[in-house]
């Protein structure tokens, strides 16, 4: 029997386009789906200043596929000289859309990020004034911290107190991967919302290490316990505004992931909506899927959901690549681990 759900097209609100080879590969397979992305900044080097942000957005535009309606909203890389002035004309002139927060050393590419919190008070403090998101990844980096326990001593240690002192500031915990990060937001105000990936709706910690190391499982934040997947996939699927879908797809080719030193990060941009089709049907929850991909996401940073449909189709299972080639090499795209009989309907794609 075919199943049909009719969803407004969905937007991502956490992703990496990388630049250059990388970017021309791998854009065509978000814009393919999605209307708007928020575009993580963790380039090298980072984009810091609006005018790296105008620089990047054009060298995006110039990548998307003809005919292919794309709309990157940009985010801006927070340091220690991050200059106010520059962030609130940057917000005004509707360049960015968000601030993203790297603690210095949690993930790839976050050397430049902030070590001493106090020094970005003053952005912090006017980002609240003009009402900007600031995209926080939300791990300490403290070598003597756990790297399961990173995301809950964050909330506790950094979070909390970064949010009690900056009052008005509104604040997305990016890729959450615990029960104590879905708890905090269900704890809190409007102000603050929280993303969830699709892979960590899916896998475990147990799913990268046993049987053998699973190198493009491996992501930052890593995946935690399975009470921490469930509860994840309880928020994600229950309706609640302040969870939405930021995937969190962050390519690296297959040998910067099969090595010695392997990167963080999962590249899910080409079959997220299958897969989270998947996932909300066995949570009986596929009513609320628009929420989550097309809805939760525009209504807190301010913004229309968009008015274009986009058909999912389920039927028989396909088999589907496992990789796309760029320049630079081969690159996997995340096994969910499960047949997909979901897609999207090939006639309600973007034209690429
Ligand atoms: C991201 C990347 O590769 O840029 N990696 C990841 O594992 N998610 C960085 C990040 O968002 O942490
Ligand atoms: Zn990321």
């Amino acid at each position: 029997m075919t199943k049909k759900l009719i969803l407004r097209r969905p937007d991502d609100w956490h992703l990496h386009l990388r630049d250059g080879a990388m970017l021309a590969a791998v854009l065509p397979e978000t814009a393919r789906h999605f209307a708007r992305a928020i575009i993580m900044p963790n380039l090298v080097p980072p984009v810091v200043t609006s005018r790296d942000a105008a620089a990047y957005r054009d060298r995006i535009l110039a990548a998307i596929p003809q005919g292919c309606d794309f709309t990157p909203l940009m985010t801006l890389y927070l340091t220690e000289d991050t200059d106010p002035e520059d962030v609130a004309a940057a917000q005004a002139t509707g360049l960015v859309s968000a601030v993203k927060l790297y603690p210095a050393g949690a993930t790839t590419n976050s050397a430049s990020g902030v070590q001493d919190f106090d020094k970005v008070r003053p952005v912090l403090e006017r980002m609240a004034d003009i009402g900007l998101p600031l995209c926080v990844h939300g791990e300490v980096t403290d070598p003597s911290v756990d790297i399961f326990d990173r995301e809950a001593v964050f909330i506790e240690t950094v979070l909390d107190p970064i949010r009690r002192a900056t009052p008005g500031l509104r604040v997305v915990m990016e890729h959450i991967t615990t029960k104590e990060g879905v708890d905090y937001v269900l704890a809190n105000d409007a102000d603050l919302a929280a993303t969830i990936t699709t892979h960590h709706l899916v896998i475990n910690r147990n799913h990268i290490l046993v049987g053998g190391i699973k190198p493009h499982y491996y992501c930052l934040p890593i995946a935690k316990r399975e009470k921490h997947r469930l509860a994840l996939r309880a928020a994600a699927t229950s309706g609640d505004d302040r969870f939405f879908l930021g995937t969190d797809s962050a390519p690296h080719t297959d040998a910067n992931k099969q090595s010695a030193c392997g990167c963080a990060g999962c590249f899910t941009a080409p079959n997220t909506l299958p897969v989270l089709a998947h996932v909300f049907e066995e949570e009986k929850s596929l009513d609320r899927l628009e929420g989550f991909v097309s809805l939760h996401g525009p209504a807190f940073y301010g913004m229309q959901p968009n008015t274009e449909k986009l058909t999912l189709v389920k039927a028989a299972p396909l088999s589907a690549p496992d990789h796309i080639m760029t320049s630079e090499g081969p690159v996997t795209i995340f096994d969910p681990g499960f047949p997909l009989c979901w897609r999207v309907d090939p006639d309600n794609q973007s034209p690429t």
